[in-house]
């Protein structure tokens, strides 16, 4: 710990001599950590994101949120042909371990007409971007953590983060302000405590009930399981239940957030602002 001391010291004193950014020097923290500190699993937070007007305000959301919780790397994953400067100075100014990608969805007309049941998905080109890091840069066995999907729109609880770092394979824990109801939530049964059923506003009996927010992925099953992605073939509302098919059964999920009697996540919508004029110079 001492050790670990004396190198944050070092590497403040000489953050300007050796002309490191605060990102790299974010960066270099974390790695000491890993190296020296308590082994915590880096939790992967994975971020869609589009431009609207509300981008900037929802990302700072939580980009502050995720500065709460130790031991985060965020993969932000612009939906859109380039990166954004918008998004490049957030993530410089949030000091967090970022890793920053962009991947377009395909325009929707061009899929219809492949698919007539196909409706539109939300984030899976973008979340399939992520993946690929993940498998392209990580190693298994080498490289411990959990993998959650975390919108950018909803509202987290930092217990949430707490929860899932206990996730061996699949952790799941209520999400509120969801599918129709105050909170959807996996059901235990009374004897083992294992999910029996789910609480859910619609189509409650998906092998998988679960929002995109209500669960994480241990690291190690993302690298084993290459073929995991999400699809445009999914049915619509399927996205979650589909992608955690891939890894396990409803019997081995892990309830977590007290048995599932707490809710730490929101998935709280933003409403469209009314905007009838763009002042000029002020990024927003
Ligand atoms: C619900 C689920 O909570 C999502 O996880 C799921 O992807 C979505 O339904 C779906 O069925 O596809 P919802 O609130 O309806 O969520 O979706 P959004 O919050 O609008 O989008 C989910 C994520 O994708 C957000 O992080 C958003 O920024 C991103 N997104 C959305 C894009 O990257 N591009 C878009 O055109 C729209
Ligand atoms: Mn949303």
């Amino acid at each position: 710990v001492d050790d670990l001391h004396s190198i944050r010291k070092v590497l403040e004193i000489h953050k300007d001599q050796l002309e490191l950014t605060q990102q790299q020097l974010l960066q270099l923290k974390h790695i000491t950590n890993k190296k020296y500190g308590p082994s915590l699993p880096t939790i992967y937070a994975v971020t869609p994101t589009y431009w609207r007007h509300v981008q900037k305000a929802e990302l700072t959301r939580i980009s502050q949120t995720l500065q709460l919780v130790p031991n985060i790397h965020w993969i932000v994953i612009e939906d859109s042909d380039a990166k954004t400067d918008l998004v490049r100075n957030l993530i410089v100014e949030s000091n967090l371990v970022v890793t920053h990608l962009n991947a377009k969805t395909p325009p929707f007309e061009q899929l219809k007409d492949k698919d007539p049941r196909w409706k539109r998905h939300r984030g899976v080109e973008q979340r399939n971007a992520a993946l690929k890091w993940l498998r392209e840069n990580l190693v298994l066995n080498k490289d411990k953590g959990v993998v959650y999907f975390m919108d950018d729109d909803n509202t987290y609880n930092i217990k949430v983060f707490q929860e899932m770092i206990k996730v061996k394979k699949v952790g799941v824990w209520p999400v509120g302000l969801v599918g129709g109801l105050n909170a959807e939530t996996p059901i235990l049964d009374g004897k083992t405590g294992k999910v029996k059923g789910y609480k859910s506003g619609w189509m409650p009996n998906r092998p998988f009930a679960i929002d995109m927010a209500g669960f994480a992925i241990n690291l190690d099953l993302i690298l084993i399981k290459t073929d995991a992605t999400f699809s445009y073939k999914m049915e619509k509302g399927y996205q979650e239940s589909e992608f955690l098919s891939y890894f396990i059964t409803k019997e081995e999920l892990e309830p977590l957030a007290d048995n599932c009697t707490k809710v730490y996540v929101w998935h709280t919508r933003t409403e469209k602002p009314v905007v009838h004029g763009v002042v000029p110079g002020l990024e927003v």
